[in-house]
This record gives structure tokens, C-alpha cells and sequence, in this order.
């Protein structure tokens, strides 16, 4: 596991050209992450995404409101600024030190000192399960094409799920397999550096198969673009 870690961390946390690792990781004000509406529109459309969800779950909007947030894969925190409003803690797990640092020091910025605790992966998913707080409300965007399998995949989810309130909701981005070799995914790992952006995809099907069999109750999926085979699913804990 040191391996793969290390294969995953050469990418983002180590990589040399760091401009191109903190565009890559949506650090606000970097790259295309210059233009800040454009970077802001990451959260809003998150937290759209979250009103669509209490919709589906008939929960008054109100009711979004001091939830315990979990995020995997928070980057620079684009979706722990739009969701800010509604967490009174944010957890922000992570494989890279400098995105976490970033992620803390932008919301800090914003006047919401203390909201963000970070978590670092240091070794395989499940072994942080131990150390997170319960949650109210889960996601992950952008992040789960960048793992190296698809059963690191499953391995992130039953993590999730362990950390989950009994009336804990959540939203997962994925990119989808639909036979396009653009999205397939790699067949091992020694390809990730070259292929991070596009390491990892599931059937559509089988990812909603997938959920279930890792504890959830999927409810939809919308989103889907065929530009970039992003598919966003939604869920509670069963
Ligand atoms: C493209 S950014 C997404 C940031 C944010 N979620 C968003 O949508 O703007 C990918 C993030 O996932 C993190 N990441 C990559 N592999 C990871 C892993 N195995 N576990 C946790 N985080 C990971 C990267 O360090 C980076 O912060």
C-alpha cells in the first residue's frame, strides 16, 4: 500500500510543477481557478445538488442547516465554500498535506475559522475509519476517477458509510464506463501518472449496484455528460 500511496501522492502533493497540481486540485485563484466565479460555481452547484437531495427526501430546506460534513477529496476547497453555511464541521479527508492546508487556510480567510478538519490518508481508506467524526452529510466530486481501482472505489465508500448517522445523506461524482476507451480506466497502476486525470470509471449500473452492496440506499443519478462521462449519483445510508 506504501506503493500505491506513494504512485498517488507523486501526483497530488509532490508533483514538480505545482502550478499545474494546484489547478488540477481547484485551488481557488490558480489556473482556470483565477477566474473566481468560475471556481465558486463548483460549490454552488454542489449545494444545488444538496437542495435537489432534501427535495427528493421531502426534508424541509430548513432543515439544512449545523450538519456534520464529510468530503473526500476536498482539494482547495471549492465545495467547503459552498457549503459553509450549512456545516458547523466540515471534514476534509485527504492524501495530500498541501491540499488540506490550502483547503483550511482559504475558509479561515472567510471568516470560518475552525469549520474545516482536515484528515490525511496515510495508508489504505478503511484504516482512517477509526478517526472520523459521524456525519449528516457526504461527497465526493472530482475525485473518485483519480483513484487507482475500482475497488479503492468500494474501499473509500464502506469508509464513508462507517462514519455515517443513521439519516446520513450524500452525493457522489463518478465518471461513467460506457465502452469509451477515452474513460475506461487504466489496467494498472504504473500507468496512473500518465493517467490520473482518467484512472478510474464504473458502469453506471454497477456503480448504483456497488452503492447498495457498500450500505447505501442510491436514489437517482443526474448529471450525466457524455463530454466527460460524469454521471452524479444520490444517497442515504440504509
Ligand atoms: C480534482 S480535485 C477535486 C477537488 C474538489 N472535490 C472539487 O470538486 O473541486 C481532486 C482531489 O482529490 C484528492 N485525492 C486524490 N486521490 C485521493 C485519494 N485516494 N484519497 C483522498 N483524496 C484524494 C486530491 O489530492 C485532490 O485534493
Amino acid at each position: 500500500m506504501t506503493d500505491l500511496l506513494d504512485t498517488i501522492k507523486a501526483v497530488w502533493n509532490d508533483k514538480d510543477d505545482e502550478a499545474y497540481r494546484q489547478d488540477q486540485s481547484h485551488w481557488r485563484g490558480v489556473g482556470r481557478w483565477a477566474n473566481d466565479a468560475a471556481w465558486q460555481s463548483i460549490g454552488a452547484l454542489t449545494l444545488d445538488r444538496f437542495k435537489f437531495l432534501w427535495r427528493i427526501l421531502e426534508r424541509a430546506p430548513s432543515a439544512m442547516r449545523d450538519l456534520s460534513v464529510l468530503e473526500w477529496g476536498q482539494g482547495g476547497g471549492s465545495n467547503v465554500f459552498g457549503l459553509r453555511e450549512v456545516a458547523s464541521q466540515y471534514q476534509g479527508v485527504d492524501i495530500s498535506p498541501k491540499n488540506l492546508q490550502e483547503a483550511g487556510r482559504m475558509i479561515s480567510a472567510e471568516g470560518y475559522t475552525g469549520l474545516f478538519k482536515p484528515v490525511l490518508l496515510e495508508g489504505p481508506p478503511e484504516e482512517i475509519a477509526d478517526k472520523l467524526l459521524p456525519i449528516d452529510m457526504f461527497l465526493s466530486t472530482a475525485v473518485f476517477q483519480h483513484f487507482p481501482s475500482k475497488d479503492y472505489g468500494v474501499q473509500v465508500l464502506k469508509t464513508i458509510r462507517k462514519a455515517c448517522k443513521p439519516d446520513a445523506a450524500g452525493v457522489i461524482q463518478i465518471r461513467f464506463d460506457n465502452g469509451n476507451p477515452t474513460f475506461s480506466g487504466i489496467k494498472s497502476v504504473e500507468e496512473y501518472a500518465e493517467r490520473h486525470i482518467v484512472a478510474n470509471s464504473y458502469a453506471i449500473d454497477a456503480f448504483w449496484d456497488i452503492l447498495a452492496s457498500c450500505g447505501f440506499k442510491p436514489l437517482a443519478v443526474d448529471g450525466i455528460r457524455t463530454q466527460n462521462n460524469y454521471a452524479t449519483f444520490y444517497m442515504t445510508a440504509k
